[in-house]
């Protein structure tokens, strides 16, 4: 962590102020304070206080509702919005002056909102417990990072969609155990990953729904003896409704889980596109060339261009998914209600958010920079017996059972082994010495462009159709 807040004078006088010191938040029942260890240990402020704007957000709703059902005086809740106004801009600032001794983001604004509007400031936590304003917190952040994740990943898949519109009919090897199996465009291999990319923003718009749920009014873990009004605070802060047990609604984070394991799903299909960039830039297959801007040099080697961002995301795919083990291994112990345990969710939750984010935006810049080598892939799909397939479906469509024409091509393969050539160089009457159905029909199948226009239904590979999944895609993008 490189921010490191500042810590406070601690005074071991008593003080007017409950929150004058963090140890006195429950204050009187301790005769001893605790370690500084302890304290940076138990402290959370180093990365919760990113939650603070949304800890305002919840703290006005919560108080407006106060107001609402008369808990709260006019005054008070005036003088409450006007201290956050006021915390919210230096924050903002960079000038608010976090202190590691009032432990969490909380404890920080509650305190300067004392300092600001004195009695005001203290009637705030009338009918709440950290423990519903921290869940609180999170579901409105998490939803915040949804809303911002779904647009990036419609962007990577237009900058997708634009490279496969541009490589709609270009031929290349389609791999099954990286053999070369029969020839795909390289715009349905594109495709490919728009419809990943596609079910990933599917899945994070679901979990959204679970997520945009208040706890407050769960309180600690019981609710509250006060008349509040929850649903009137779920609306304010837009949320669908409220979580209806109050022991859950404090104490379980799987909407979080389940957010992790949408991003692990969304940096697993990452992953999977930079090793075949990765793989497809090497010399060795040359199908593609990244803009120099996102590859670097070798300090020694002076002709390398390695696919630094592909490898990084790659690599940033564990971290991720350790995200993910993490945050389920946290929560698989926890007996009801809120434990201390839950403090340690909001580091990988950040670090998961802030990776995709970064990821999704440097891949949809990238993207549009790859340069394709279309005749490298040509060459590449002409070298594999692509079309091997096509000759066996040309002698079921003449009435032979397909195993028995399988039987047949593999013969054949094996003879244009042992010659060094493809099967289209065998000469027609070559050809019929393996199977006497062959015409001179067959030279059309034996081709790539063929071998593409045939497979000409939805979902498959010829450009017609990658053309048509584009344009579907366009008009469910926007
Ligand atoms: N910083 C705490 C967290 O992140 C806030 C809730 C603390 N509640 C408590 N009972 N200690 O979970």
């Amino acid at each position: 962590m490189s921010e490191k807040p500042a810590s406070s004078a601690t005074s071991s006088a008593p003080s007017a102020d409950p929150l004058a010191n963090k140890s006195a938040a429950w204050s009187a029942r301790f005769s001893e304070p605790v370690s500084d260890l302890v304290k940076r240990y138990t402290a959370s402020v180093f990365f919760d206080k990113r939650l603070a704007p949304y800890d305002i957000q919840g703290s006005l709703a919560h108080a407006e509702m106060l107001r609402h059902v008369g808990l709260l005086s006019a005054a008070d809740y005036q003088a409450i919005c006007d201290g956050m106004a006021k915390i919210l801009a230096s924050i903002e600032a960079g000038t608010f002056e976090w202190q590691l001794d009032l432990e969490d983001v909380h404890l920080n604004i509650e305190k300067r909102l004392t300092e600001l509007v004195g009695d005001a400031g203290k009637r705030l936590h009338t009918a709440r417990s950290r423990n519903d304003q921290v869940a609180t917190d999170i579901r409105l952040w998490l939803r915040a990072q949804i809303d911002t994740l779904v647009p990036l990943l419609a962007a990577l898949q237009t900058a997708l969609l634009d490279l496969a519109e541009q490589h709609a009919a270009t031929v290349m090897p389609g791999f099954t155990h990286l053999q070369v199996a029969q020839p795909v465009t390289f715009g349905h291999h594109l495709l490919a990953y728009v419809e990943m990319f596609g079910r990933d923003a599917e899945r994070l718009q679901d979990a959204r729904k679970r997520i945009n749920r208040l706890p407050l009014g769960a309180a600690a873990l019981a609710g509250t003896s006060y008349a509040i009004d929850r649903e009137r605070v779920a609306r304010t802060l837009g949320f669908d409704g409220v979580c209806e047990n109050s022991l859950d609604a404090v104490s379980d984070r799987d909407f979080a889980i389940e957010f992790c394991a949408a991003a692990a799903l969304v940096m697993t299909h990452v992953s999977r596109l930079s090793e075949e960039l990765i793989l497809w830039m090497s010399p060795r297959v040359g199908f593609i060339d990244l803009a120099d801007r996102f590859c670097t040099g070798s300090s020694i080697m002076p002709q390398k261009k390695n696919p630094d961002v592909p490898e990084l995301a790659r690599g940033k795919t564990g971290r991720v998914n350790g995200h993910l083990i993490g945050l389920l291994t946290l929560m698989k112990g926890q007996p009801l209600a809120y434990n201390k345990d839950n403090q340690e969710d909001k580091e990988p939750l950040f670090d998961t958010a802030d990776t995709l984010i970064d990821t999704l935006r440097i891949f949809a810049d990238m993207v549009p920079g790859i340069r394709v080598k279309p005749e490298a892939m040509r060459a590449a799909a002409l070298q594999g017996f692509a079309t091997a397939t096509d000759l066996a479906d040309y002698l079921v469509k003449k009435g032979l059972p397909f195993r028995d024409a399988h039987e047949i091509v593999a013969h054949a393969v094996r003879i244009c082994e042992q010659k060094s050539c493809d099967l289209a160089d065998l000469p027609l009457a070559e050809l019929q010495k393996f199977s006497p159905l062959i015409g001179d029909d067959v030279f059309a199948v034996l081709t790539l462009e063929g071998s593409l226009a045939s497979r000409n239904h939805i979902g498959g590979t010829a450009p017609e159709q990658v053309r048509a999944a584009i344009a579907r895609w366009r008009k469910k993008l926007g």
